[in-house]
């Protein structure tokens, strides 16, 4: 059978990525130019800074990925590109340089949603094993969503307030960690002890999560302390926080593959890159006889590659766009 490339393109938040990615599973290129560094001084991602750093790295990263594959864009079948969701402005450039490409090579342009392509970080080298439950927990996302086939997608349930990410990233603010908070918080919690007294946030029946009460909770904790002259314990904090944050997200987790009667677990986006998040599922999937993946650390947060492996399926399944493609900053996987 022919091999089918996939150049892909990501530009949804402060990474400028690009990669080459053979027959959905097979790393031929990556690219990933980060804005962090920028972004940190100001202690979160600024949208218009991250636009026009998208612009000044584009052309770079579409070379270099090209470069390091020693391939031509000729020999691609198809264009992929993340469309949405997103910060509008970022997504625009990324957008913009797929289109370009497709109509100068007259290649099939493919969008890919954001959330999917950090689902099929897990498919990258093996394949997804179906039906399965993907926890999607990232900056801006936290979904459960049940997989019966590839590219089926069945949204079970998700945030209403913050994502987790978004919550690490508001805490990490709060007791004086760099931004991003999330790798910050995970090595300060694995330091500390669970002695804080915090709610598990939205324990309920439905799928649904709620991340800013657990966050004001923190707040409240820091602002308390800080007023009666102690000195909060910093790693104890994050600890306690952590914690919640991996209570909620396995309980609900765990009820969706009982009640779907699903033995395969899947964990997409940058939180999946938590070790403590990763200790506890890893914990329960081994007693409950779950079959867990999660993606190589490099996958979890954005990346291109990511991209190009849920694009080959969605090139497969003839989901082609037109040059008209525009960006969205909300949509629903699909
Ligand atoms: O998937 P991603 O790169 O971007 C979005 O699509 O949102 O995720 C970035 C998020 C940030 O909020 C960051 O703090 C979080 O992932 N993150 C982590 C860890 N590494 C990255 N959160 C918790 N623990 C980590 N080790
Ligand atoms: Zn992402």
């Amino acid at each position: 059978m022919k091999d089918t490339y996939i150049f892909a393109i990501e530009s949804s938040c402060d990474e400028t990525a690009a990669a080459i990615v053979k027959n959905g599973h097979e790393v031929i290129a990556s690219t990933v130019s980060t804005q962090i560094a920028t972004h940190a001084l100001f202690g979160g991602v600024v949208p218009e800074i991250a636009s026009r750093k998208h612009i000044e790295n584009i052309t770079m990263v579409l070379e270099n990925t090209l470069n390091e594959a020693h391939m031509k864009m000729e020999e691609m079948d198809a264009i992929a590109v993340t469309y949405g969701p997103g910060l509008i402005g970022s997504l625009l450039v990324g957008l913009q340089a797929a289109k370009t490409l497709a109509f100068i090579y007259d290649k099939p342009l493919v969008p890919v949603h954001h959330i999917a392509g950090h689902i099929y970080a897990n498919n990258i080298e093996k394949s997804m094993e179906f039906p399965l439950i993907a926890l999607v927990v990232s900056g801006g996302h936290t979904e459960l969503v049940y997989m019966k086939e590839d590219y089926s997608f069945e949204f079970l349930g998700g945030t209403l307030d913050d994502a987790v990410g978004e919550a690490y990233d508001k805490v990490a603010r709060v007791i004086g960690l760099p931004y991003p908070g999330g790798p910050a918080i995970d090595k300060l919690a694995h330091e500390g002890k669970d002695t804080y007294d915090l709610p598990i946030p939205l324990d309920d029946d439905t799928y649904n999560f709620s991340f800013s009460g657990l966050k004001s909770a923190v707040i409240n904790v820091n602002h308390n302390e800080l007023d009666r002259g102690n000195k909060i314990r910093k790693e104890d904090l994050a600890c306690s926080f952590q914690n919640r944050v991996i209570d909620i997200l396995t309980k609900k987790t765990m009820k969706a593959l009982e009640e779907k009667q699903v033995k395969n677990l899947i964990i997409a986006g940058g939180v999946a890159a938590n070790k403590g998040l990763r200790d506890r599922f890893e914990k329960l999937c081994q007693e409950k006889n779950v079959n867990l993946t999660v993606p190589p650390l490099k996958y979890c947060t954005d990346n291109a590659v990511m991209i190009g492996a849920a694009g080959y399926y969605a090139y497969k399944l003839g989901r082609i766009s037109d040059l008209n493609l525009n960006a969205v900053a909300t949509e629903k996987l699909n």
